[in-house]
């Protein structure tokens, strides 16, 4: 009987085609998230799941996918919506892409920093809402980033990525982390490890590059806004609710940080309506991994790694179990 394989939304045909060489497969076709009934009809008998980072998995999942179940391959490098332990108890392995979405997550980083900081977003409404604007020595004056600390929380590959491209723009890196990179990339990235107290009140950029977790669910609220300067900016492109958005909102309305970038939000895709009201922030909608080419190497990484599983072969991205 040959293999059955479910897709729980649109992913690019490269990965489907992988996915059709081992098995039937059956993927969601609509740009719309599916509901959670929609999947659980959609994953029952699978014996292969690829999830993108809107579908949850718990155990009502896996009770609706049933014990042939061999592994949920996530297309995404953050995996809070998978419950790894439920997965593991059941016998079925989970994989994540990371690695290929890096250079395309650090650079909505870098450009988040460089629109905050230069006031692109504000600047571009004033045009598209045709306001009169005339050039002027003190006109929309930004701040410059040239010698400038940027404080990285969570040194991982995105935040590495970050570290580079900042460092090119002649940035000072600080980083809070579980614990200190090796000495060699510490030199190479000239980056300074510090604890999150020191990195909050130092850093005139602060980037959130972490996964998340109930570790860091709200890591940034009123206490740590507190913390920043007021000419700080704060960069979140890993998860929304890391940020406390209530927090958020009142430290951008009351200048007790100077700005915000953000890709991701705590309640996506809904956006609370006080960042609308701040031209101080700046609000994408979660774009970091989305190129054409980084799109298309995440989901043959997705399809790679349910093929190698279903095959009995080490995948190449599993996710550590604890
Ligand atoms: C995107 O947010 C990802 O985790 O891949």
């Amino acid at each position: 009987m040959s293999l059955r394989i479910a897709v729980t939304g649109r992913i690019p045909s490269a990965g489907i085609e992988m996915l059709e060489e081992a098995g039937e497969v059956v993927a969601w076709d609509s740009l719309e998230v599916p509901t959670v009934e929609q999947v659980h009809a959609m994953v029952k008998g699978a014996d292969a799941v690829l999830t993108l980072l809107t579908t949850k998995v718990d155990d009502a999942f896996l009770d609706a996918a049933g014990p042939q179940l061999k592994v949920v391959a996530n297309v995404a490098v953050g995996y809070n919506n998978l419950d790894v332990a439920a997965c593991a108890r059941r016998g079925v392995v989970c994989t994540n892409t990371p690695g290929v979405l890096t250079d395309a997550t650090a650079d909505i980083a870098m450009a988040l920093i460089l629109m905050t900081t230069r006031r692109l977003g504000e600047g571009e409404r004033v045009i598209r809402s045709q306001q009169p604007w005339q050039w002027g020595m003190f006109y929309m004056l930004g701040s410059g980033i040239q010698g400038n600390q940027l404080g990285i929380v969570g040194m991982g590959d995105i935040g590495q990525g970050l570290a580079r491209r900042a460092k090119a723009f002649g940035m000072k890196i600080a980083y809070s982390n579980r614990r200190p990179v090796a000495p060699q990339l510490e030199a190479e990235l000239d980056a300074q490890f510090m604890s999150m107290e020191e990195l909050l009140s130092t850093s005139d950029v602060v980037s959130l590059n972490c996964p998340y977790s109930a570790a860091t669910h709200h890591l940034m609220s009123t206490a740590e806004f507190e913390m920043m300067r007021d000419s700080a900016f704060l960069i979140n492109t890993a998860r929304g609710p890391i940020v406390d958005e209530v927090a958020l909102v009142t430290a951008l309305k009351t200048g007790q940080i100077a700005g915000a970038g953000l890709d991701v939000f705590e309640n996506e895709p809904a956006v609370h309506p006080g960042l609308l009201e701040c031209d101080n922030a700046v609000v994408i909608p979660h774009l970091g991994s989305a190129t054409q080419e980084t799109r298309a190497a995440m989901a043959r990484l997705a399809a790679h790694n349910a093929v190698n599983v279903l095959a009995g072969v080490e995948p190449p991205t599993p996710i550590p179990v604890g």
